[in-house]
């Protein structure tokens, strides 16, 4: 009996150790040696993040085993790192838990902000994560105004969700020359509709995919343009970063209420 009732004493003060976070290593002075997004609270003091990924057939996870493409590692982090996440969107792909998606296989700018339209006042995600503009590149569609065409999108998101934050990614390295030319120049133009909206105080961080920790030409597919496993593990390891970016600058609110949308994408 004294045992187990010692036994239980133990579990409870470790419970209650672990609940007040005396259980995390610490500096001699007695601070969390973790790093902010190692906390089990979560970004924005553990917000639900309803979350939708928005692009095209990289979005959608065309050429990943699973087709849960970069979505499955990166909710997996998200959830670890203590928020409640519910991925939205129209069109799900995957094997993952909560496999919602608003990705459309070889859509381009015009055509993802059509279903954005329709699909973002209906889920008000509070997180957009946008990687769109490669198919307006495949295709050399009017490149000049490739950039007026995603600052619409972009502020029609902002405009039908206004607690969103816009995690904007720019596009991957294409295989093929004449389109790699046609995403340098779509990047280029990316950069400057973000430093618009940035000056405009709305919530956006900007990833760059072409950064070191992003996928090189090896990690694409065959064709060339998507990426395999290993390129959209990396693309949800700098997804990663641009939360942790948009956590450092205060920008996670809640979203706004939706009726039979649950917190946790059950
Ligand atoms: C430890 O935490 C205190 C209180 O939050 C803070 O003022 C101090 O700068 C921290 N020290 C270090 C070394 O991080
Ligand atoms: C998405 O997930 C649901 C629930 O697990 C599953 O029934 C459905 O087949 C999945 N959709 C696709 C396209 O993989």
């Amino acid at each position: 009996m004294l045992a187990h009732k010692q036994l239980l004493c133990c579990v409870l003060a470790c419970a209650s150790q672990m609940a007040n976070g005396l259980a995390l290593p610490r500096t001699p002075n007695g601070n969390s040696t973790l790093s902010r997004d190692a906390r089990a609270k979560g970004f924005g003091d553990g917000v639900p993040l309803r979350i939708m990924p928005l692009g095209a057939s990289i979005t959608y996870g065309f050429g990943s085993s699973d087709k849960n493409g970069y979505r499955k590692d990166l909710r997996d982090k998200i959830e670890a790192n203590g928020n409640k996440v519910n991925m939205v969107g129209d069109n799900p792909s995957g094997s993952m838990k909560d496999n919602d998606t608003e990705g459309w296989k070889s859509y381009t700018v015009d055509q993802v902000h059509d279903k954005a339209d329709g699909s973002v006042p209906k889920y008000k995600p509070n997180v957009v994560l946008v990687n769109v503009g490669t198919n307006d590149c495949v295709q050399n569609k009017d490149m000049p105004n490739a950039g007026k065409r995603l600052q619409s999108l972009l502020e029609a998101l902002y405009t039908k969700s206004p607690k969103a934050t816009v995690i904007l990614s720019t596009l991957l390295v294409n295989k093929d020359p004449d389109v790699q030319t046609r995403v340098k120049d779509y990047n280029a133009q990316l950069k400057k509709v973000a430093d618009q909206l940035q000056a405009d105080k709305k919530r956006l961080v900007v990833v760059d995919m072409q950064s070191d920790m992003g996928p090189k030409l090896e990690d694409l597919n065959s064709d060339g343009t998507h990426p395999g496993d290993e390129g959209y593990r990396k693309m949800a390891d700098v997804f990663w970063e641009g939360l942790k970016e948009a956590d450092r600058r205060n920008y996670f609110v809640a979203a706004d209420k939706v009726d039979g949308l649950a917190d946790d994408g059950a």
